[in-house]
């Protein structure tokens, strides 16, 4: 198995925090030595993906002069093929694209859409009761797939590279195999039951005789790659028009899904602009709707900017209460006013005003804990009209592109197209299945969410990039589900208020509310006496396993610093 360079620590919780103690005030590329945490760092360019042999990849064309879009691209194609948990060509995500000369932040929206056949109701039993079962593991939970349309769009708009070159090294990884990691193995072990109910899923993750590949054995995905093999010959269109079209109606019709040839021929990705903030003299770009996660940054970034977060400290209860404070009244807002703004209005100027900030900051106590049950979505007029995986990747000319896709679910809906190799996204479940009702994050969705065809579901997925005196600066995002935005923020404040180098930020402990369920969730690594602090205030504390994986690119005085977040094993930055 190749090494990877990856941070040398893992659940070392408590050395972080004592780490995190120090004031590391302005450090981040100055100078490294005397820090305990170090980024990986080049002069050229940098590529952070959760999978070594993507990051291999994508290195390979910044080395020979591609630029980061062509990077990128490669690297989404070659996760569909290393990481089939997450990385995927049967789901969507959102791409954002930083062009330091024109100045042009853009987001490229390649989100799943509702089939046209569903309804409000799908997932609702005869009694109105929400099913869970129906939106995550049948046919029917799968959106219309973006993924290849979306890479190709990138790639056309503003790559070198043909979609052939591009696939090239995914096609290879797909045909000639890879050494399965232990993170791979335990995947498949883990997911089990899931993996072996649908037989083109079974074939695709097990040997013939049923019993799963050994880490540092070799695994082939020989449908995949042909699956490949078609788009790089015949274009992007072959997979919503040509045989592996077909292959995605075939299984539709055979188990009573709703994706039509018609879905397929009809989906396109869309630009858009994303949204849009300023935090102590930064530019905050991240996703626009149909995500939450960049309006939502922006509004807790707006309420935090106020208080002296720097001053308070990393880890202190001060801060970590004015934190779960800003998220609570955010993720209350989320419920109510988000979703696909080409079928409903989303406040976003309202959402994202420096006023409406000031209104929610002054219902916020320092001494007490606000209760969920006395936290209502606001209202931010005027009305204008657990697997997902993100990497970033910058090159030496001034572009940028921070990028987050999914099928959803670790394996998404578990059903594979038979015969072409890859899984279905389980997307729909991000949809409110029934106003009020949680999602599998907990999330509740309102209205603004309900499905409607060809309609996006609601994201939290939050591709950042974030601008200093007009240059790219920090390019980050995350997976996660509903805790990606407030992963995302906490990197970017670890690294703006705290002044931490990248890696130290990806990899400090965080904390996560989202409003409902009303507890503060937290990662090993804070000191008791805080939480003790904390839970005297009135906060309910949760510990939780390990929350979000962001893999990220701070670009300081010339040099590129890339954080590979250690908490997904096979996370790798390779700077050139
Ligand atoms: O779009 C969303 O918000 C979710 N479907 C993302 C799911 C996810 O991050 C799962 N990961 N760990």
């Amino acid at each position: 198995m190749r090494p990877h360079a990856l941070v040398p620590f893992l659940g070392a919780g408590l050395v972080v925090a004592a780490l995190l103690a120090t004031p590391l005030a302005q450090a981040q590329s100055a100078i490294l030595e005397g820090e305990r945490f170090h980024p990986e760092v080049g002069t050229r360019g940098m590529v952070a993906t959760s999978h070594f042999l993507a990051t291999e990849v994508a290195h390979e064309v910044l080395a020979a002069g591609g630029n980061a879009v062509d990077a990128a691209v490669t690297a989404g194609f070659a996760l569909a093929v290393t990481q089939p948990r997450s990385g995927n060509i049967g789901g969507g995500g959102f791409m954002l694209i930083s062009d330091e000369d024109s100045g042009e932040v853009i987001a490229i929206d390649y989100r799943e859409t509702a089939p046209a056949a569903a309804t409000e109701t799908m997932f609702q039993d005869e009694q109105g009761n929400a099913v869970s079962e129906w939106s995550r593991f049948t046919h029917r939970a799968a959106g219309v797939p973006g993924t290849v349309a979306g890479l190709a769009l990138a790639l056309e708009e503003y790559g070198t590279l043909t979609l052939a070159e591009a696939l090239a090294p995914a096609i290879r990884l797909a045909e000639e195999g890879f050494e399965i990691p232990p993170r791979f193995a335990e995947g498949v072990a883990q997911a089990g039951d899931r993996l072996t109910r649908w037989e083109s899923t079974r074939a695709m993750f097990f040997k013939e005789d049923g019993s799963p590949y050994e880490v540092g054995e070799t695994f082939r995905q020989p449908d995949l790659a042909a699956t490949l093999t078609r788009i790089a010959e015949q274009g992007a269109r072959e997979f919503y028009e040509g045989e592996t079209a077909e292959l995605i109606v075939a299984e539709m019709e055979r188990h009573d899904g709703l994706i039509t040839r018609e879905d397929l021929a009809g989906y396109r990705p869309d630009i858009r602009e994303p949204s849009h903030g300023n935090y102590r003299g930064h530019d905050v770009y991240a996703m626009s709707p149909p995500s939450s996660g960049g309006v939502h940054i922006v509004q807790m970034l707006n309420i935090l900017e106020a208080y002296d977060i720097a001053g308070m400290g990393f880890g202190a209860a001060d801060t970590m209460h004015l934190m779960a404070e800003a998220m609570k009244r955010a993720y209350a807002d989320r419920s109510e006013y988000l979703g696909d703004t080409d079928f409903v209005e989303v406040p976003l100027e309202g959402l994202t005003s420096e006023g409406y900030a000031d209104e929610l900051r002054a219902g916020i106590a320092l001494d007490r804990a606000t209760p969920s049950a006395e936290i209502a979505p606001g209202n931010p007029l005027p009305y204008e009209s657990s697997e997902t995986t993100h990497f970033s990747i910058a090159d030496g000319d001034g572009l940028a592109v921070s990028n987050t896709y999914t099928i959803n679910f670790s394996y998404g809906s578990g059903i594979a197209v038979a015969g072409a190799g890859f899984l279905l996204n389980n997307e729909m479940d991000d949809f409110s299945a029934k106003p009020g009702v949680p999602n599998a994050y907990g999330l509740i969705g309102g209205e603004a969410n309900k499905i409607e065809p060809g309609k996006r579901m609601l994201s939290s997925m939050t591709p950042t990039i974030v601008k200093r005196d007009g240059r790219n600066f920090l390019i980050t995002g995350s997976p996660g589900g509903s805790r990606i935005i407030t992963t995302t923020l906490q990197v970017l404040m670890n690294v703006i208020d705290h002044g931490m180098n990248i890696q130290s930020a990806v990899s400090a402990p965080r904390l996560h509310h989202q409003w409902l369920p009303d507890e503060l969730r937290i990662e090993a690594g804070f000191s008791p006496d805080t939480l003790a602090l904390l839970e005297a205030r009135g906060h309910t504390i949760s510990q939780e396993a390990a929350m979000g994986a962001a893999q990220s690119i701070v670009i300081e005085d010339g040099r590129f610093h890339g954080g590979a977040d250690p908490r997904r094993s096979t996370s790798s930055a390779m700077g050139l």
